[in-house]
């Protein structure tokens, strides 16, 4: 049985894990493929840094092209992460003939279609289970398990470091300073931060999701972004006193042939199953017109469950080496994307406001609502004896973000508003 040779690009967190389960479900695989798997070389940025598995010296390279012009290697797995040059070499890989498996999120989200169009024309395949919700099989879910269905909506908690800050929040009462640090030291983060905090890991997540969940290319462009770092302590409080969950929620929905895309703070009915998901995993909830509510739960990130999802692919590819079916991508989207107004995008909003502890306020902050036909669900004024003014908290109906966003430009001009302290979608 003629082995089959893998480059490894990276041996870092991902990287490793991939060479443990490699080695160590070897019987297992070859069982499943016919061939035995090996990984013929790894790139590394420095050969002589100490690894946490003991690995042939001979098999470490720093030269990216050693790997990808082998002429024995079959499969390129790429888990060193960033753009430019991993593009470059997956390009190049493919033009050469070699199958694809990368965990690489930011890459397949901003280009996707040209990497899975190049495969395409090479005949080879580009599977990237990985780069969404580590170990969460969710990528085939939705391309084969759901290929009868018509997806209306998905929903999930695809990043861990915000889950993980904003679960340490509400149950402990902590800082989002002090938490966001506590991740970092764990390794959840990346390493810059900014792009987990801020939405945009998630963004890319919910582009990829969404592309393959509605069959239409899903820019990154699409997804309207808004993290967790103006997320308050006391928003949280008020979340639970009322009986929701704060989680930072993509959103992807389709009406008919439109389609909104979104990733934002979300204040989740703790009934609802995802409202559930703490620390540091992961959850997709997805919702088919035939099947109804689903939802997938596990690791989102981590050595060996991200490893589990890149040696599944790997495993994928060889089968598919073994039928001679490579290339044949169904889960190339076909549809053009078009995208919801904002006029076309319903949901229920909790605002926080401080206003003027007086008579009569209540009436002109309401009559804003009646103006814009946003129907209010419950409104409440909570006493808070560090603010001398009124805090009110109002629940819409389901409401236009057109409609609400209106309302909230005539509070600029209504001197009883002091503040809009806050403003989230409502789940569940
Ligand atoms: P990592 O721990 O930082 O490892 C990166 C590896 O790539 C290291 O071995 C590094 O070499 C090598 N490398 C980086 N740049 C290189 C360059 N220019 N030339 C040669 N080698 C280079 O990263 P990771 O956490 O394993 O993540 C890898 C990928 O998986 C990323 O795309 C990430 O977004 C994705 N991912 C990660 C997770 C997770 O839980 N970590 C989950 C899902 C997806 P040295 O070892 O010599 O420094
Ligand atoms: N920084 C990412 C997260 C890693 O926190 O989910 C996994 O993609």
């Amino acid at each position: 049985m003629k082995p089959i040779k893998v480059g490894l690009l990276g041996l870092g967190t991902v990287g490793t894990g991939v060479v443990r389960i490699v080695e160590g479900h070897q019987e297992d695989l070859q069982s499943q493929v016919g061939s035995p798997i090996m990984i013929e070389k790894v790139l590394v940025q420095n050969k002589a840094k100490a690894r946490s598995i003991s690995i042939d010296p001979d098999k470490l390279t720093e030269d990216p092209w050693e790997i990808i012009r082998h002429p024995e290697i079959d499969v390129i797995v790429e888990v060193m992460g960033g753009i430019p040059h991993t593009k470059e070499y997956i390009l190049e890989a493919l033009s050469l003939g070699k199958h694809v498996v990368t965990a690489n999120k930011d890459l397949m989200a901003m280009h996707g279609p040209e990497i899975l169009a190049k495969a395409q024309e090479n005949r080879c395949d580009v599977l990237y289970e990985a780069s969404v919700a580590g170990g969460i099989p969710i990528l085939r879910t939705l391309v084969e398990g759901f290929s009868s269905d018509r997806i209306t909506k998905i929903m999930g908690i695809v990043n861990g470091t915000t889950n993980y800050i904003l679960t340490k929040m509400s149950q402990e009462g902590a800082t989002y300073g002090d938490v966001l640090k506590e991740a970092q030291e764990l390794g959840y983060a990346e390493a810059d931060p900014t792009s987990d905090v801020e939405g945009l890991d998630a963004a890319r997540k919910m582009t990829i999701l969404a592309t393959l969940g509605f069959r239409s290319n899903v820019a990154l462009e699409d997804v309207s972004v808004k993290g967790i770092s103006s997320v308050s302590k006391e928003d949280i409080l008020y979340a639970k006193r009322l009986g929701y969950e704060l989680k930072l929620l993509g959103i992807a929905e389709r009406q008919d042939d439109l389609v909104s895309i979104s990733v934002q703070p979300t204040m989740v009915k703790k009934t609802h199953p995802i409202a559930s998901v703490g620390g540091v995993f992961n959850a997709v909830y997805v919702y088919g017109e035939a099947v109804g509510e689903t939802m997938f739960y596990g690791a989102g990130a981590g050595e060996l469950p991200t490893a589990t999802s890149i040696v599944a692919d790997l495993v994928a590819v060889v089968k598919n080496l073994k039928l001679g079916v490579n290339g044949k991508q169904s889960s190339l989207a076909y549809k053009e994307t078009k995208l919801k107004t904002d006029d076309q995008i319903s949901s229920k909003y909790f605002l926080l406001l401080h206003v003027a502890d007086r008579a009569g306020v209540l009436a002109r902050i309401t009559q804003s609502f009646a103006e814009y036909e946003v129907s209010l669900e419950s409104v409440l004024q909570q006493p808070n004896p560090n603010n001398p003014d009124a805090e009110i908290i109002i629940i819409t109906h389901d409401a236009s973000k057109a409609a609400v966003q209106k309302v909230l430009q005539t509070f600029e001009s209504l001197d009883v508003v002091y503040k809009v302290k806050s403003v989230y979608r409502v789940e569940g």
